[in-house]
């Protein structure tokens, strides 16, 4: 006879899953995963591990660097603007030792959100702040209050609002753009002082609204790991707009009994999916971080039903770290590589893909 529990898995139309496998042993190495734009952050973190960090330093040391360098348009200070030119940052934390996580979400004004969300989780009873509360809560906590929105940034929305077109063409913000093919040379015009590369680069954020954003995940030699994503979400966004990287089991997801793992790309995709629980969780049953990730990648793809077209259209990464140290990077298209740092100098590797352009 079908026992209650046995009823309540087959009318939810699952098989049980697998049970969990032996315990993971440690790799008894210090090991740092991050996405693409991480080469420096896990040199920092690595070299924060060797000198006996805690690992939850040593994640939000390295991505640091990229929140507050200016020159990294998706992340911190410097970060692409909302639609109304206004710089919102998403950022979370796990730490394995204490399994203590916070967030922050579309908060204003402060250069490292990361530092911001790691003190929710230590000073706080809740787990995330959003806004202008988790603002109040990053001054009451001594951050300083700055401008967020760099000449850059402010060049890229201009640029992109000159690129939005009514159903007959029309922009208020230019005096008759309306062919991508001219934008070059009307750019020039009407930013004379700025050079070519950044005008072009500038228009192609502007079309292709970029969701950038840094992962990082850090395994000591004790086996103790964290994790880290922070962000300034997607280009151009709605004012309010929460991507994943504050989202915990969406961005960022870490157990240290098994492993951890964190996303860039485009976060409504992974939300829909909880990607980092999800690839934990199949890291937890038996897969290897490289088939858990394309496993959660497989979820995208299914809610898409398959749909190459509809695919084509955005992307998205997974970073895994599994506590015996095996890791892995994987994109839902061909290209994207991530960031690896055991030891010597970060290197970077492919990401497996699941669907070839
Ligand atoms: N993954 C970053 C975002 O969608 O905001």
């Amino acid at each position: 006879m079908m026992s209650r529990r046995d009823w309540m898995w087959s009318a939810a139309g699952l098989s049980a899953l697998p049970a969990a496998r032996q315990a993971i042993a440690a790799s008894g190495k210090n090991i740092v995963v991050s996405s693409g734009n991480g080469a420096r952050a896990c040199a920092k973190a690595l070299e924060s591990l060797k000198a006996g960090a805690d690992t939850l330093d040593a994640v939000i040391a390295g991505v640091n660097i990229n929140e507050l360098d200016p020159e990294d348009t998706s992340v911190g200070y410097g970060g692409l603007p909302n639609e109304e030119g206004v710089v919102e940052l998403d950022a979370s934390v796990m730490h394995g030792p204490t399994r203590r996580c916070g967030a922050v979400a579309s908060i204003r004004n402060i250069k490292t959100p990361s530092n911001v969300a790691r003190l929710v989780m230590e000073q706080t009873d809740h787990v995330m702040l959003v806004g202008e509360g988790a603002l109040r809560f990053a001054k009451t906590m001594g951050f300083k209050d700055e401008n967020l929105l760099t000449e850059k940034g402010r060049l890229a929305w201009l640029v992109w609002k000159q690129s939005l077109r009514d159903a007959s063409g029309h922009n208020n913000w230019t005096d008759g753009l309306d062919a991508p093919a001219k934008a070059s040379a009307r750019l020039k015009r009407l930013f004379p002082d700025v050079d070519d590369e950044t005008l072009a680069w500038a228009w192609r954020v502007a079309v292709r609204p970029p969701t950038g954003t840094i992962n990082c995940l850090a395994l000591n030699s004790r086996g103790e790991m964290s994790g880290v994503t922070t962000t300034s979400g997607l280009a151009w966004k709605i004012p309010g707009r929460v991507g994943d990287s504050p989202i915990i089991g969406a961005g960022l997801y870490v157990d240290q009994d098994v492993g951890g793992a964190g996303s860039t790309g485009r976060g409504e995709e992974n939300i829909r999916v909880s990607g980092s629980h999800t690839i934990v969780e199949n890291m937890r049953h038996g897969m290897s971080p490289k088939e858990a990730c394309l496993d959660a990648l497989k979820r995208v793809a299914l809610n898409y039903n398959n749909d190459r077209a509809k695919l084509m259209q955005f992307d998205l990464s997974f970073y895994a770290l599994r506590k015996d140290g095996e890791y892995a990077g994987a994109a839902l298209w061909n290209g994207p590589k991530f960031t690896v740092n055991d030891g010597a100098e970060s290197r970077a590797e492919p990401c497996v893909h699941l669907m070839e352009r």
